[in-house]
């Protein structure tokens, strides 16, 4: 069996990568490990910025993907208490992007591309690259029922996130990792209660606070935590009582909770996203915090510089865009890192109580303060949140 494109896993990686390669005409396998219902109902992001949905625009796949989902126009930041709205359609010139939770997505470009003959293989055990400094790489693994498989390529896509099988595939002197703990924990929960009108970021000695929509009837919370707390730290009362706190929302509606964990707010950059014919595409190659909702929108940009560098090597024969791979996208990726470094202290140590009357904490009010009385200010967040 042989085919142009080994695309290793099917999170928004590489299910946008396999829908641009099939725009493209380039021939293309997908391997997932999980089921499709695991890969379906897997909760994450909830936001498309404005460079993704230029993507699926240019490539043709707006009314599959985009159709019906709502712009993501406008965020507040509440400080103590007092709103403060950041109205981005203005600031970025009307670059908006599209609040859609990620499993809608999902779910769309698995359908497109399975409705136009795509060949997505979900269960695929021991998924494993060989060859990849060579000419010829190979892919295998095994079905459910046991039997193992060999797929020749060209080349190979790993968008098998950040535990994945690819990245470890490559000799680790071939490659400098970049990696960053923030020092700080966030406790999510997804919540089906009624969700804010505006993505909200809550500043206050209480703690950092967010609320975001997840659809019409579902939010997420954001509530900053000690690294090491874990979930049981957090039961249902704890956590509405400190979401009314920090939001100052004394009559903030609660609703069932469906999901709760830690996140780890860690970055992560691999340098080259490149080994011979292997291509790391996500979060494979990097990982960044939810602060600025990157992780998706930063894949799907990694997915249209390689769809349309694959496209060239293999109908063009030119193989400059594959060579500038990498370095096109850890552009943006260190851009986009920057701004939620940027983003995340800023947040934290406005509100952080440990830092009262401190010179740091009226470092960060003042660069808060920034964004609502200059205009050239919130005019580059809003250009960063739209994708730059
Ligand atoms: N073989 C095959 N598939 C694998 C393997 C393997 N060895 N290891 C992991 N996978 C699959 C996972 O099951 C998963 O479906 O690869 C996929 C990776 O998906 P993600 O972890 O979501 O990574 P990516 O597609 O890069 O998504 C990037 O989207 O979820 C958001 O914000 C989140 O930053 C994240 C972003």
């Amino acid at each position: 069996e042989s085919t142009h494109v080994v695309v290793i896993g099917a999170g928004p990686a590489g299910l946008t990568l396999a829908n641009l390669l099939r725009s493209a005409g380039v021939g293309c396998v997908v391997l997932e490990r999980q089921s499709r219902s695991y890969v379906e109902r897997r909760q994450r992001a909830g936001v498309l910025d404005h460079a993704s949905t230029r993507v699926f625009e240019e490539w043709g796949l707006a009314d599959a993907v985009l159709a019906g989902t709502p712009e993501d126009r406008a965020i507040e930041i509440r400080v103590d208490g007092e709103p403060h709205v950041l109205d981005l359609r203005a600031l970025s010139g009307g670059r908006t992007g599209r609040a859609v939770p990620q499993q809608v997505i999902v779910a769309r470009l698995m359908a497109a591309f399975q409705d136009g003959g795509g060949d997505l293989r979900f269960d695929a055990g021991e998924v494993t690259p060989h060859g990849i400094d060579g000419a010829g790489p190979t892919v295998t693994y095994r079905d459910p029922a046991g039997t193992l498989h060999e797929i020749a390529c060209d080349y190979i896509a790993g968008c098998d996130g950040h535990h994945g099988v690819t990245r470890a595939s490559v000799p680790a002197q071939a490659m400098t990792t970049y990696s960053y703990d923030h020092g700080i924990g966030w406790f999510t929960v997804l919540a089906d209660a009624p969700p804010p009108r505006l993505p909200l970021f809550a500043i206050s000695s209480h703690g950092f606070a967010a609320q975001f929509p997840r659809g019409p009837a579902a939010c997420r919370l954001y509530l900053e935590c000690a690294p090491d707390d874990v979930p049981d730290d957090w039961n249902d009362e704890r956590i509405w009582k400190q979401a009314r706190l920090r939001l100052g929302d004394d009559a903030l509606p609660a609703g069932p909770i469906t999901e709760k964990g830690v996140v780890e707010m860690r970055s992560f950059v691999a340098d080259p996203m490149r080994y011979g014919r292997l291509f790391l595409v996500g979060d494979a190659a990097h990982i960044i915090t939810p602060m600025g909702g990157k992780g998706m929108n930063l894949a799907i940009a990694d997915a249209d510089v390689l769809a349309r560098a694959l496209r060239a090597a293999l109908h063009d024969g030119d193989e400059e865009p594959l060579a500038a791979y990498s370095a096109t996208c850890l552009r943006k990726v260190w851009n986009q890192q920057e701004f939620s470094r940027w983003l995340t202290e800023m947040m934290h140590e406005s509100g952080d109580a440990a830092l009262a009357g401190s010179f740091r904490r009226q470092l960060a009010r003042a660069r808060l303060d920034r964004l609502f009385t200059s205009e050239p200010a919130a005019r580059a967040v809003a250009d960063l949140l739209a994708g730059g």
